[in-house]
């Protein structure tokens, strides 16, 4: 795992976008796996800067997102479906068919789940994973206990994300309680990670994610399985970890450093 420690958000985000840019430039036509919440909005401003600026393409990407609220239609202003279209798509030239988000509004969600699997499979699986982190360690919305090897299903959401998302709705009681997701392993398979975290409230699970037992009391902590993660925090994210130096040295270095 790489840990790539940033001064700020707006640097945090920057070298972010620039690992998509890298991926994009190799592949035109790669598979990106978004995320949703407050800390990608820098990730992806900088990346409709980048289109706008220096027609960075998106003609020949596809995406698939992390999760929906279930029972939020796509136009409610905080369904993901709406926020990814806000702050994301209606900015970039993605062809609207290369669009996945999970449904938070089928019929069937087993066979959602099952199908969406599939079109990731289809697709030629992610190239890409963009993840943030809550403050209960999940990644997406695998809440402690989610199983190492989850796939894309329904999860009810812990009590700490509830309160976490509830500044977004009107009223505590507005957030859904119920999410789809893609799971622990869906996230795995993916050929590269990135996990962004900024902020003092989330130093402790990016510690706990970095540098703690692996374990799904902290789904995030899965990415220390991955082989090809890396992990973008500002210093107050990185408040907690105790290799702060280490991984600051190695980066420092990383010009000069033998090629892998
Ligand atoms: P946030 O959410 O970026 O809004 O803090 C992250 C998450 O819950 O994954």
């Amino acid at each position: 795992m790489e840990v790539i420690i940033q001064p700020n958000y707006d640097q945090m985000s920057k070298i972010a976008a620039q690992i998509v840019v890298e991926v994009l430039n190799a592949k035109p036509n790669a598979v990106l796996g978004m995320a949703t919440g407050s800390t990608p909005l820098g990730l992806y401003k900088e990346l409709v800067r980048l289109h706008q600026k220096d027609q960075l393409d998106f003609s020949r990407v596809t995406t698939f997102n992390l999760d929906e609220y279930v029972g939020l239609p796509v136009n409610h202003p905080q369904s993901y479906h709406y926020f990814m279209h806000e702050h994301f798509f209606k900015h970039v030239n993605i062809p609207p068919q290369n669009i996945n988000i999970p449904s938070g509004t089928t019929s069937n969600y087993p066979a959602f789940c099952e199908w969406y699997e599939q079109r990731i499979a289809q697709c030629g699986g992610i190239d890409l994973q963009i993840l943030g982190i809550g403050s209960d360690g999940h990644i997406a919305f695998n809440e402690p206990t989610s199983s190492m090897s989850s796939r894309t299903r329904l999860k009810t959401l812990s009590k700490q994300t509830i309160d976490d998302n509830a500044r977004f709705f009107e009223r505590r009681e507005d957030v859904p309680v119920y999410a789809i997701t893609m799971g622990v392993g869906t996230i795995l398979d993916a050929r590269k990670l990135i996990l962004i975290g900024s902020g003092k409230a989330k130093a402790r699970a990016i510690a706990q994610a970095v540098e703690g037992p692996v374990t799904s009391m902290v789904t995030a902590s899965a990415i220390q399985l991955h082989r090809d993660a890396v992990v973008i925090v500002d210093r107050e994210a990185a408040a907690e970890l105790t290799m702060r130096d280490y991984y600051e040295f190695i980066y420092a270095a990383k010009p000069s450093a033998p090629r892998s």
